[in-house]
């Protein structure tokens, strides 16, 4: 008999149609490869679909929150806010501009800011706060951007699972100075690597486009089309290289085609799994706050929530981890939901940081998981889930 599971079920798969696998012939055929025509129309696009004023394509949302800040001339001496609970890159460019890192915990209803604990950690030096839209969910925005109005204070969205998660109608990233997002391929959208930046302001879109380029007072492109595109440009600002392919461009702007398909699909698969788990005390599924659209960039759930205290998160963690080994076995891939930054050991030690400065966040990296939730995942692959998680719970 083989130990081979019936099935296996990745925790993301990349889903991409054959007119959008082609699409990126176009650029390669037409010779122009970097920051042109396709870059332009995924910007369009993008726009069109969030709402938001302007897109800035570039080489990812790291790329993107790291531009963000540096044109908010965010810089040393300054403090930025970041939840605990969050993908790493989201302190890092905080370090890469040589400004403070200071964590705030999470709330654990929604792994989102804590908005009091945000409040608390306020100081005369807190330059900028960025608010992430953790799996998709919306983080509290009003709260936030009352704080920051306040006192000045730039909130930069990280939007980076951001896709098709609204918040009372807005799609997030366009409620604060910029919004960024991720083109990853475990994302909604995916161009690889890449990201977008979205403002609705124009004169920092405009910087926010020098800065992309060297810091080129006019794009190549805009070169090329205007009346002497032999003479180079003027560079205002000493800028990065962070300009998007137009390979890259291409898949993207192919796939917006079915942009609000795709939120949809995974809408419905994340309400298949809802229903599923709705009277399981053990596996508390993604809360749906009013007035707050779920993008579902992933399904994230905490393990035994009744049971989680300071004292219990090592034994949860311990049964966790076994039942996402049984899983595995199963054929089924999950993952803790995300990681706590300050648990990190460059954090750890940089600012001495120990788990319970951030409780809530250290419960989440112990005691959270995410199912498998992707457009193109089968009925037959969704059930097979749903089944393992029930025979496998330890
Ligand atoms: C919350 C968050 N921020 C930032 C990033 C970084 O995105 P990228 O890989 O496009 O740089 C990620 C990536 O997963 C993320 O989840």
């Amino acid at each position: 008999m083989s130990d081979r599971p019936a099935m296996t079920v990745p925790i993301a798969r990349t889903s991409l149609l054959e007119d959008e696998i082609q699409s990126v012939l176009g650029p390669l055929r037409s010779g122009w490869l970097v920051q042109g025509p396709q870059v332009r129309d995924f910007e369009e696009k993008w726009s069109a679909f969030t709402g938001a004023a302007h897109s800035i394509a570039v080489t990812s949302c790291t790329t993107a929150l790291h531009l963000s800040l540096a044109a908010l001339d965010f810089g040393p001496g300054d403090e930025a806010i970041v939840p605990a609970f969050t993908w790493i890159a989201t302190a890092n460019v905080v370090e890469h501009l040589g400004g403070t890192v200071v964590f705030c915990d999470i709330d654990p209803l929604t792994f989102n800011l804590d908005l009091k604990d945000l409040a608390r950690k306020l100081t005369p030096r807190t330059r900028a706060i960025l608010p992430v839209h953790l799996f998709g969910l919306p983080a509290e925005m009003d709260g936030v951007n009352a704080l920051a109005k306040e006192r000045g204070i730039a909130v930069v969205e990280d939007a980076a699972c951001g896709f098709g998660a609204r918040y009372h109608g807005r799609h997030v990233g366009t409620l604060g100075d910029t919004g960024c997002f991720s083109f990853h391929p475990r994302k909604a959208i995916t161009t690889g690597e890449g990201g977008m930046i979205t403002t609705n302001d124009a004169d920092l879109a405009a910087k926010l486009r020098r800065l992309r380029d060297h810091g080129a007072a006019m794009s190549d492109l805009q070169r090329h089309l205007g009346a002497r595109p032999y003479l180079l440009a003027d560079h205002p600002d000493a800028g990065y290289n962070q300009r998007m392919t137009d390979i890259q461009a291409a898949l993207g702007a192919a796939q917006m085609a079915r942009a609000a398909d795709i939120v949809t699909e995974r809408q419905r698969l994340a309400r298949i799994y809802d229903d599923a788990f709705a009277s399981v005390p053990w596996l508390r599924t993604p809360p749906r706050p009013a007035g707050m659209e779920h993008g579902y960039q992933s399904y994230a759930c905490w393990y035994e929530p009744e049971a989680i205290t300071v004292e219990s998160i090592p034994r949860v963690n311990e049964k966790r981890n076994a039942w996402m080994d049984r899983l595995q076995q199963a054929g089924v891939s999950t993952r803790p939901a995300t990681h706590a930054v300050h648990m990190l050991s460059f954090y750890r030690n940089k600012y001495q940081l120990s788990p319970t400065d951030f409780p809530q966040a250290w419960a989440a990296n112990d005691c959270s998981i995410s199912l498998p939730l992707f457009h193109g995942m089968t009925e037959a692959e969704q059930g097979y889930v749903i089944e393992q998680v029930f025979l496998n719970r330890p």
